[in-house]
């Protein structure tokens, strides 16, 4: 008989009932140092005191109201993201998929408004990951992801990951826009070198698109720059970002230039629960600890300090690890064996980590875990990868 929960997810026997920053308690009491963070998701740890009062605050005044009106907490977090990135204007979601799929939207429509209906093709790349909605699933185009649910969405070119002359070869009078993740994560934590970044920019300036970045689980700090693209210097035209914002609250936003949201006029899109007040609060509350200079510092030291020793880590155990790569907090340990077998044997050492494409276990921690928390996380994983070497 089917469960009552549609059976999509392989779900380890883990229920947990209380975070508390880089923490989780199991029912049965265990404590997990989380390096998961559900995701990238709690980029503040679990039950932050600060995103706590935000949303209780708001939760005793106002929950929905709708976008038919206007809500101070949207504007808000809008003006925060304005005045910290690259953007102009931001539609908020509820998630990241959602962000894709109006991405999408967004620059088909910037090429019909300027007369070229017939830019429609978004090019992407093998290994990425854009969610789950019919969009989201053309554009990455894995055979996991697609197989059964044709006819697919449109109008998508698939290129191997970092392949530039066949990109350049590939942008042709149809393309609207090239869609990349700056550092992928589902693929197995692979950054895209600033150069290359850098020569992206300027081919979709060369050529005549626009360049859309999914910066869902790259993005709000996670790298130790507000955003990923950030380290080399160049800026999109428009930006997906989900996970981080909402600090666990189902958050997602679309930033855009004002040139290329020009074809998003009133009618052209909406969200009945995007940019609620109760999002929208954490969402604010989030921006102004992951956009202070002196917390992403704070980041780049952890992740130099974490990074240290999990080389160690790595070198000291060469049957189960091959290789230690990412960027800030957002680290991927390459593996030489199964990594739900190491996903496994951190369960046993109670540490959490994620299974990432590419042999890699990803560790994405909250972006507050402390010095000792790192010094533990290392310790523990030290304990799974010495388990499955004695197995
Ligand atoms: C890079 C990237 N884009 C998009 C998504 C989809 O986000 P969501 O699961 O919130 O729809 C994810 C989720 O893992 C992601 O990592």
């Amino acid at each position: 008989m089917i469960p009552s929960v549609l059976p999509t997810y392989s779900r380890a026997p883990l229920h947990f009932v209380k975070g508390e920053g880089s923490w989780l308690v199991e029912e049965d009491g265990r404590r997990f140092l989380d390096l998961g963070s559900g995701i990238a998701v709690n980029a503040l740890g679990h039950a932050h005191p600060a995103l706590v009062k935000a949303l209780t605050d708001q939760a005793q005044n106002l929950w929905h109201v709708s976008n038919l009106y206007e809500i101070p907490q949207q504007q808000a977090l809008a003006d925060k993201l304005v005045a910290s990135s690259f953007a102009d204007t931001v539609f908020f979601t509820n998630s990241g998929t959602e962000a894709c799929e109006l991405a999408v939207k967004m620059a088909r429509k910037y090429w019909y408004e300027k007369g070229q209906p017939d830019k429609t093709d978004i090019i992407a790349f093998s290994g990425s990951f854009h969610g789950r909605s019919s969009a989201g699933i053309a554009a990455a185009g894995s055979e996991k992801m697609v197989k059964g649910f044709g006819p697919l969405l449109p109008g998508f070119k698939h290129l191997e990951w970092r392949d530039m002359a066949g990109l350049e070869a590939a942008i042709d009078d149809n393309t609207a826009a090239v869609l990349i993740e700056p550092v992928q994560g589902e693929g197995g934590i692979r950054p895209m070198p600033d150069d290359e970044l850098k020569a992206l920019r300027a081919l979709c300036d060369d050529k005549g698109c626009l360049l859309i970045l999914d910066e869902v689980q790259c993005g709000m700090g996670r790298t130790g720059r507000l955003f990923a693209h950030e380290w080399a210097g160049v800026t999109p035209d428009i930006m997906m970002v989900a996970k981080g914002i909402g600090g666990g609250f189902p958050l997602g936003a679309v930033l855009a230039t004002e040139e290329a949201a020009s074809g998003m006029t009133v009618g052209t899109h909406g969200s009945t629960y995007g940019g609620n007040p109760l999002g929208c609060a954490v969402g604010c509350a989030v921006m102004d600890h992951v956009a202070d200079p002196e917390f992403l510092a704070e980041v780049n030291r952890k992740a130099g300090l974490l990074r240290q020793k999990l080389e160690g880590l790595v070198a000291a155990h060469p049957e189960v690890f091959e290789e230690v790569r990412g960027s800030g907090l957002m680290i991927g340990l390459k593996c030489r064996i199964a990594p739900a077998d190491l996903v496994k044997a951190g369960y046993n050492a109670l540490v959490i980590t994620v299974p990432a494409a590419d042999n890699v276990v990803r560790l994405l921690p909250a972006l507050t875990i402390s010095d000792d928390e790192i010094a533990e996380a290392v310790t523990r994983l030290d304990l799974a990868a010495a388990s499955l070497e004695a197995a």
